[in-house]
């Protein structure tokens, strides 16, 4: 029998594999079957202290793409394969009271199962930040083993939440050293992928006490427009603001963000999210340096809490152990991180032919920086 188990910022996982924060962690019964369906963790979709009051009509879509066709559309119809899911939820419509008796519950029903609080608060005033603190306390006290702290849901419109915080590395190390304050439980800070260089806020997170890093969050985007009726797909009285993109399309988008940070960063623990359905998908994730991964887009789409994507995640991990057992690899963590060092920056790929490559620089014909 393979070894599933794994240790991560100190906690030990049955298997590596979480639900992310999101729709199917947003209620009791929820992550009662995903735990009994069998993933190794969950993060609670976001808990806030205000209520949040969500748009009208859907608040997530798919796009699908034809298989004999360029059509994208998240119109639905046979044959179509996943690209993407687009969403503009925001964090959990339930209170803070709503969810610590159910938190507690859930932790005594699956003891051996990790359960991590996703939280979200402003940071403009001192106020603000101590709520971070009550969240924080509150979820730890209910029994939760980890905090996740949400600096990157991509649709607020307050300058001092979400992803905006997430932009900002100073407001992400302050957050971060508010809650570390208060905490008895490993945190993780939860990235956007939405800004130029994301070493910089994961040093802002690391700078702040952060025991992991996980990423990415949605990337902004906006739905497609119908062709036919030149209404956004998915709309309210024909009014659309930016909203999150999850599922296959993002997977090579968050490896190379989640690339970025592992090879800054190569002694610190990060959670890998984006685009996962299979083990292939998280090996990649695992290979660059993650010790564990999360799901949310294909999980949706599998009876809400993913029971065959778990069983799927669990089976590939325990076939890679067993071909790989001469290699002796015999957990997750024998392997993780053996490709990170593989990528490297242009110059350093090989030429066809002794022909040099000078960075972009005047020997291929380009202006030298110093002219422009
Ligand atoms: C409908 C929906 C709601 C989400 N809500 C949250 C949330 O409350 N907190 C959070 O940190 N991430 C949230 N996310 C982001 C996911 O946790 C995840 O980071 C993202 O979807 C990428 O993973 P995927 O490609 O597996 O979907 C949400 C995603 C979706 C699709």
């Amino acid at each position: 029998m393979a070894d599933l188990t794994t240790t991560f910022t100190g906690l030990r996982f049955l298997n590596p594999f979480l639900l992310s924060s999101a729709p199917p962690t947003e209620s009791e019964s929820n992550i009662m079957r995903a735990f009994e369906a069998g993933w190794g963790g969950v993060v609670t979709k976001t808990i806030g202290l205000h209520p949040v009051v969500n748009v009208a009509g859907p608040k997530t879509k798919f796009l699908r793409a034809d298989p004999d066709s360029h059509r994208l559309s998240m119109k639905k119809r046979p044959a179509a394969a996943l690209h993407s899911s687009w969403n503009w939820e925001l964090i959990s419509d339930k209170t803070l009271d709503w969810w610590v008796p159910r938190l507690s519950r859930i932790k005594d029903a699956f003891p051996q199962q990790i359960l991590v609080a996703s939280i979200m608060a402003g940071s403009g005033n001192d106020t603000e930040l101590k709520h971070w603190q009550t969240l924080a306390t509150a979820c730890q006290d209910a029994g939760c083993d980890a905090l996740e702290l949400n600096l990157s849901c991509p649709h607020m419109d307050r300058e001092d939440m979400g992803s905006n915080i997430g932009k900002d590395r100073e407001l992400v190390s302050i957050v971060t050293k508010v809650v570390k304050e208060v905490a008895r439980v490993p945190v993780w800070a939860k990235l956007t992928p939405s800004t130029t260089d994301i070493v910089v806020e994961g040093r802002g997170a690391l700078l702040g006490g952060a025991d992991a890093i996980s990423s990415s969050n949605t990337f902004t985007s906006l739905p497609l427009v119908d062709p036919e009726t030149l209404e956004f797909e998915i709309n309210v009285d024909g009014l659309v603001s930016t909203g999150g993109l999850g599922g296959p399309a993002i997977l090579p988008l968050s490896l190379a963000k989640m690339s970025q940070l592992t090879q800054a960063f190569p002694d610190e623990s990060f959670s890998g999210i984006g685009g996962i359905s299979t083990f292939d998908h998280a090996l990649n994730y695992f290979l660059l340096g993650c010790g564990t991964v999360q799901v949310c887009t294909a999980a949706m789409l599998d009876h809400a809490v993913g029971p065959n994507v778990i069983r799927e995640l669990k089976a590939g991990l325990a076939r890679f152990l067993e071909a790989h057992g001469d290699d002796g690899w015999r957990c997750v963590s024998d392997f993780v991180g053996l490709r990170r060092n593989r990528v490297v920056a242009q110059s350093r790929i090989r030429r066809p032919d002794e022909k040099e490559y000078h960075g972009g620089r005047e020997a291929e014909g380009y202006a030298d920086g110093d002219d422009l």
